[in-house]
């Protein structure tokens, strides 16, 4: 790779057209499917997309909703939980995670992740269930795109009798020693936002489980509690997925594998050019029982990472820092008395992470170029 020779172009973080271009026509005939027949909110459509995500999760069910964070809120208010209690998860991570959970009047409660994997870190999530009594579930998010370790979590989740709700959005059709994302848990929560591997041209979300009751109650949730016509067993929101969005991420889901696959190739074409380049960054492992990871993010590690994501942008390459606050110390959690160094593998990570472009539709030379001129930025600070 070159040091100071290479020609600027544009990569974004992540360019939905080219996606969209090669699946344009049938994405219109879908939406046109759909507005010919004017059944807009749920219906056929979302009972079908339901059926193929179940499919697809390996779960029994799949219930549609309007978005990931409601995903979250209804899976926790499916299982009864509220006030006065406290559900522990990570502090790195969106912040929908734990909003939903203030959301429904319960408390978050935190536990550092593993640096290697973003993801919680079983050995601290032991200590946390030990010292608080009131945890009533455990929220494990796949961040990223790969598996929490969840074999050790849902152990130490059943040694409590504790639910454990799979915070799977953005992780799609990642495994977990062969087991898909949102079939390990009670209940997954996936987000069709458009930037999620499978997303919607708009805003969308879904449940798996594979408890018919808990689907039962998922179900009427959604559309305020109601099992019957104007009746309504509980106090649900209404949270439909529409038939629009069901219709066009049922094309895209034909996508999916594929995008996953290209995905995969740019992150190990990624690391091969990081690993044989002299640019001091980490790049993401992916560790043995992670068996499928799906790369909603390739984010490589770096205490150099303010300059580097500014040069990188002057250079026409678009990154993100996912996440630059943890959520223990977000101004609306202060009063959950955390302070800074609490969670320190997050707080670290939240200053080194840098997020690049992974999509599918990348070529060999965009990552060449990104990969080069990372190493010219590190070339350049040295002399
Ligand atoms: C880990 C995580 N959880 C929850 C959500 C919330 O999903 P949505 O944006 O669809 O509400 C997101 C989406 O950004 C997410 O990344």
């Amino acid at each position: 790779m070159g040091q100071a020779s290479l020609a600027v172009r544009a990569i974004p973080l992540l360019n939905l057209r080219a996606q969209y271009q090669a699946i344009r026509e049938e994405v219109m005939a879908a939406m046109a499917r759909v507005v010919d027949s004017q059944q807009f909110i749920l219906g056929e459509e979302v009972r079908e997309l339901e059926k193929e995500i179940a499919a697809y999760c390996g779960t029994q069910y799949a219930i549609g909703c309007a978005s990931g964070s409601d995903a979250l809120y209804l899976a926790l208010l499916a299982l009864g939980i509220g006030q006065g209690d406290e559900v522990l998860t990570s502090p790195f991570t969106f912040f929908a995670t734990a909003g939903e959970i203030a959301r429904v009047g319960a408390v978050p409660v935190f536990a550092d992740i593993d640096e290697h994997t973003f993801n919680l870190d079983t050995a601290l999530v032991a200590e946390r269930l030990a010292s608080h009594p009131k945890i009533r579930a455990i929220i494990p998010v796949h961040l990223f795109g790969a598996c929490a370790d969840m074999d050790p979590l849902c152990e130490l989740a059943a040694g409590r009798g504790l639910p454990v709700i799979e915070d799977a959005a953005q992780s799609i059709g990642a495994e977990y020693k062969g087991r898909r994302a949102g079939s390990m848990g009670r209940v997954g929560c996936f987000s069709f936002y458009p930037t999620k591997n499978l997303g919607a041209c708009g805003d969308g979300g879904i449940l798996t489980t594979s408890d018919p009751q808990l689907a039962g109650r998922l179900g009427a949730l959604r559309v305020h509690g109601s099992t019957d016509k104007y009746v309504h067993q509980w106090v649900g929101i209404n949270s439909r997925l529409d038939a629009l969005q069901a219709a066009v991420l049922r094309v895209k889901l034909r996508y999916l594998d594929g995008w996953s696959a290209g995905r995969k190739r740019n992150a190990e074409c990624y690391r091969g050019r990081l690993a044989g380049s002299s640019a001091p960054v980490i790049t993401p492992v992916s560790t043995a029982y992670q068996t499928r990871h799906v790369y909603n993010q390739f984010t490589i590690r770096c205490p150099e990472r303010d300059g580097l994501q500014a040069y990188l942008k002057e250079r026409g390459i678009g990154t993100e820092i996912y996440y630059p606050l943890p959520l223990h110390l977000q101004p609306c959690f202060a009063d959950l008395g955390y302070r800074k160094g609490d969670f320190p593998v997050s707080e670290r990570m939240a200053g080194e992470c840098l997020s690049l472009p992974v999509q599918a539709e990348l070529a060999e030379d965009d990552i060449d170029y990104v990969c080069g001129t990372i190493q010219s930025f590190y070339y350049e600070s040295s002399i």
